[in-house]
């Protein structure tokens, strides 16, 4: 017999039907009946047994966390709580889990305690309801750049280029460290590596798809992304999964309506096709709630929080604008924030970013004009010679979620600017060319895809919306 999915029983009528259905025990109370999962959906099936009839080593076996074929018939439902049951006529333990050794026990686990158990805590409902969710993003991503145009481009893991030139790289190597070739002033001798150069794990396919924007005109990059900041926060991974659109003849105007357009789709095709997800992680979160001071609960559910940023526009303003209200808000002047705003040309910390979008604006917003200094070679600057045309999109919870640009099209203007920040033109030939053959105004950004998971679930730790999180001194599993 063919195994039926929970999720279609669920949803079916109830006609009495023969079902034969796989799946994990949940909980099994009073030696009949029996909460089985399989992830399909986050709902169990109740599957009721018939004990007097069934045998007392497999009823020994039936423990939370085993897996289980259940054969019985789809009936109306006796007791209370669900619509439909399995009135089972033959059960059969396919593999145990014994209750002395299984972790994950039907009651509250700490997230921590989770995190240790990442192989096993997707057979949480919190668990599971994220990793849908993050699942049903993803195709959404790939939904909205189809449907508009776009086409998807695999940048190299592989690269040798720093593309933001914070030197946050991670090496890729096939040298025995044990015998290191050296150069004649001592230095290791990459000629003689793989490549036959230095190279790393990129920290973005943006260099590589802004060639491919300039000949396919719509282009966007889903992939990893590695990064080694040694920055142990909740909101940074070592390696993370990024989005990049890439759009030739955007300017920055364009490319903030294409960030706030894209994030939106995003966020109601979860609205529409994860209510049951949503409204399990949105409870979680009012029991969390509960337990904070007033002040640093949610004004707003979950699914208010996710139409209010669905349904309104997002604030816009330049960089020197955000810097005034900064400068002189209350938190400033009271020597509240760790990083004080003193001077134009600051970089704003999450802690700024954050007073923005939370307590000034109340909305996402876009900051825009950054201040040259503080930002990637590649964005254009802008006729004042001090700002360039950037932009990051600031999001309540998160702050950063976006960050992007118009990217720099003069040839003379990126080649001084490479030049005065050290960087070798011989090994971005290939970049550089695309602004002496056929240059024009192009834009993108890159949306750090766990950050959006982040919003979309409500979670509030970074390393609870990827499967196996890599973290500085953590690379478990
Ligand atoms: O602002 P970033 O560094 O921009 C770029 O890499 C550009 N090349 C993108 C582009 O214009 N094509 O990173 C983009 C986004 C950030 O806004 C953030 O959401 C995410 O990537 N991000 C991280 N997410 C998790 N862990 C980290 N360590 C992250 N670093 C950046
Ligand atoms: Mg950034």
């Amino acid at each position: 017999m063919k195994r039926n999915t929970i999720a279609t029983l669920l949803k079916s009528n109830v006609s009495s039907a023969p079902v034969y259905v796989k799946g994990w025990v949940k909980t099994f109370r009073a030696n009949r009946f029996i909460s089985l999962n399989d992830g399909s959906t986050l709902a169990n099936i109740q599957c009721v047994l018939d004990f007097e009839n069934t045998d007392e080593s497999t009823l020994k076996k039936i423990t939370t966390g085993a897996a289980i074929a259940v054969q019985g018939i789809l009936i109306e439902s006796q007791g209370q709580g669900q619509k439909v049951e399995i009135q089972v006529e033959n059960i059969k333990i396919l593999g145990e889990a014994n209750p002395n050794e299984y972790p994950i026990q039907p009651k509250k686990h700490s997230l921590e305690f989770l995190r240790e158990n990442a192989h096993l805590r997707i057979r949480t409902n919190t668990f599971s309801a994220i990793m849908r969710m993050r699942s049903a993003l993803s195709f959404a991503v790939h939904k909205y750049f189809q449907e508009n145009g776009f086409n998807y481009v695999h940048t190299p893991i592989i690269t040798g280029t720093d593309a933001e030139g914070a030197g946050e790289m991670f090496s890729v190597s096939s040298l025995k460290n044990d015998s290191l070739p050296k150069t004649e002033d001592g230095k290791v001798d990459y000629t003689k590596d793989f490549f036959g150069k230095e190279t790393h794990l990129t920290v973005s396919g943006q260099l590589e798809a802004e060639t491919y924007a300039m000949a396919l005109g719509k282009v966007y990059t889903f992939g990893p992304t590695f990064r080694a900041e040694n920055s142990n926060t909740s909101r940074h991974l070592a390696e993370f999964w990024m989005i990049e659109p890439e759009v030739a003849f955007n300017d920055l105007i364009d490319n903030m309506d294409l960030a706030e357009d894209f994030i939106k789709y995003t966020l109601q095709y979860v609205l529409d096709n994860c209510k049951e997800d949503i409204e399990f992680l949105e409870n979680r979160l009012l029991q969390e709630d509960k337990t904070k001071p007033l002040a640093d609960r949610n004004e707003m559910t979950l699914t208010e929080r996710l139409q209010f940023v669905a349904n309104n526009e997002f604030k816009r303003i330049s960089y020197t604008e955000a810097f005034d209200i900064l400068r002189n808000c209350k938190p400033n002047k009271k020597k509240k924030f760790k990083y004080p705003i003193v001077d134009w040309g600051v970089d704003l910390q999450s802690e700024h970013e954050r007073y923005l979008v939370e307590k000034h604006f109340k909305c996402p917003v876009i900051l825009f004009d950054y201040p040259a200094t503080i930002k990637a070679f590649y964005m254009r600057l802008n006729d004042d010679g001090k700002t360039v045309r950037a932009m990051d999109v600031l999001f309540p919870g998160i702050g950063e979620i976006v960050g992007g640009s118009q990217r720099e099209e003069r040839l003379d203007v990126l080649q001084n600017k490479m030049k005065a920040l050290d960087i070798d033109p011989q090994e971005l030939w290939w970049y550089l060319d695309t602004r002496k053959f056929g240059t024009a105004v192009h834009s993108g950004f890159g949306l750090g895809f766990e950050r959006l998971v982040l919003f979309a679930t409500g979670m509030s730790n970074i390393r609870d919306v990827i499967p196996f999180p890599r973290t500085p001194m953590n690379a478990a599993f």
